[in-house]
C-alpha cells in the first residue's frame, strides 16, 4: 500500500501536456499544501455511510487531542450540511475576509462552512462543480496557524466532496467509522478502499453505537481494509442528548474521556 502511495505522488508532477484537469487539481494541491503547511498531521474521518457518528468522533478526538496538550484544529468539510458548530453550540461567524480565521472554541480552532453564511435560512444547495470549487477555496483561504493536529469531519458518500478532499488534502490517513450493522460495515469497506485507491492511508476502523463486543460486520470492515479496531463508543441516549445541548463528551464524561484517549494513544505519534 505504500508502494501504491508513492506510486500516485510520482505521477503528481507537473508535465508539459497534461489534460487540463488534472493540471488544476494537481495546482490546488499545492496551494492547499503551501497554506496548510504549519500543519504536522492532518487526520480524516470518514465513512460514506450517513449518521454513523463521523461529526461525533471528529469532535470528541479533537478535543481529547487538545486535552493531550497537542495545538488542534477541526474543520468541518461537510460544506453543504455543516454539524460541527451545531454539535458545540456555536453561534459565532468568520469575518467575511480573506483569509478567513478559525474561531477557538473551549481551546481547538473550529472552521466550517456554518460560520460564513446563515445556512439554516439559506442552505447552501448547489451542484457538483460549484461545491468542488468552494471546498477547494475554503481549503485555501483559511488561515490556520501552526498546529499539531488537523481533525477533518468528511461528508457521506463517494462522489464530489469526498473525492476532493481525498485529492486536495494530502491527509496523513482517515479513520474510518462504522457500527455494528451490517449496510454501515459495507459502506465502510467502500469507504476505506476508496481512500486507499487514492492514495490515502486507513489508520484505523472505530465501531461506535457499540453495544460492546465488536460485531462480526466491524470485524470484517477491519480485515477487508487490513487494518486495525482502534476503538469502540457504545451506544448510549446521552451521547445523542449530550451533542444537542452543544456539550463535548470527553469534557464532561470520564468514560467517554478513556475510551477516546485509547484511540488518540493509537493515532497520534506527536
Ligand atoms: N455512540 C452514540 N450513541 C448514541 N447516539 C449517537 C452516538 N454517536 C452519534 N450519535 C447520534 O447519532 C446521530 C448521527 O451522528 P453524527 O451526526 O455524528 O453522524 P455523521 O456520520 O456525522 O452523520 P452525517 O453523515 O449526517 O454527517 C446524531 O444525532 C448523534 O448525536
Ligand atoms: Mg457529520
Amino acid at each position: 500500500m505504500e508502494e501504491e502511495h508513492q506510486h500516485q505522488h510520482h505521477h503528481e508532477q507537473l508535465q508539459p501536456g497534461m489534460h487540463p484537469s488534472f493540471l488544476r487539481v494537481i495546482q490546488q494541491k499545492q496551494r492547499v499544501k503551501q497554506k496548510l503547511s504549519n500543519i504536522k498531521h492532518k487526520i480524516g474521518v470518514y465513512s460514506a455511510k450517513g449518521g454513523v457518528g463521523k461529526t461525533t468522533i471528529a469532535i470528541n478526538l479533537a478535543y481529547s487531542l487538545m486535552k493531550k496538550g497537542f495545538r488542534v484544529g477541526l474543520l468541518d468539510a461537510d460544506i453543504d450540511c455543516p454539524n460541527v458548530t451545531m454539535f458545540l453550540g456555536m453561534e459565532d461567524k468568520m469575518e467575511p475576509v480573506l483569509p478567513l480565521k478559525p474561531i477557538a472554541k473551549e481551546g481547538v480552532k473550529i472552521a466550517s462552512t456554518a460560520m460564513l453564511v446563515d445556512e439554516l435560512k439559506r442552505p447552501i444547495i448547489w451542484r457538483g462543480p460549484i461545491m468542488v470549487k468552494m471546498l477547494g477555496d475554503f481549503f485555501e483561504n483559511t488561515e490556520w496557524g501552526a498546529l499539531d493536529y488537523l481533525i477533518i469531519d468528511l461528508p457521506p458518500g463517494t462522489s464530489d466532496n469526498p473525492l476532493t478532499i481525498m485529492q486536495v488534502l494530502d491527509l496523513d490517513g482517515f479513520v474510518i467509522v462504522t457500527n455494528p450493522q451490517k449496510v454501515a460495515g459495507l459502506n465502510a469497506i467502500r469507504s476505506g478502499l476508496m481512500a486507499k485507491r487514492l492514495g490515502v492511508s486507513v489508520l484505523g476502523v472505530i465501531e461506535n453505537m457499540s453495544s460492546g463486543k465488536p460485531s462480526k460486520s466491524t470485524e470484517e470492515v477491519v480485515k477487508a481494509l487490513d487494518t486495525e479496531l482502534i476503538g469502540s463508543v457504545q451506544r448510549k441516549a446521552e451521547i445523542a442528548e449530550m451533542t444537542d445541548q452543544g456539550r463535548v463528551h470527553v469534557l464532561e464524561d470520564s468514560d467517554l474521556r478513556r475510551a477516546f484517549d485509547d484511540i488518540v494513544s493509537k493515532i497520534a505519534t506527536g
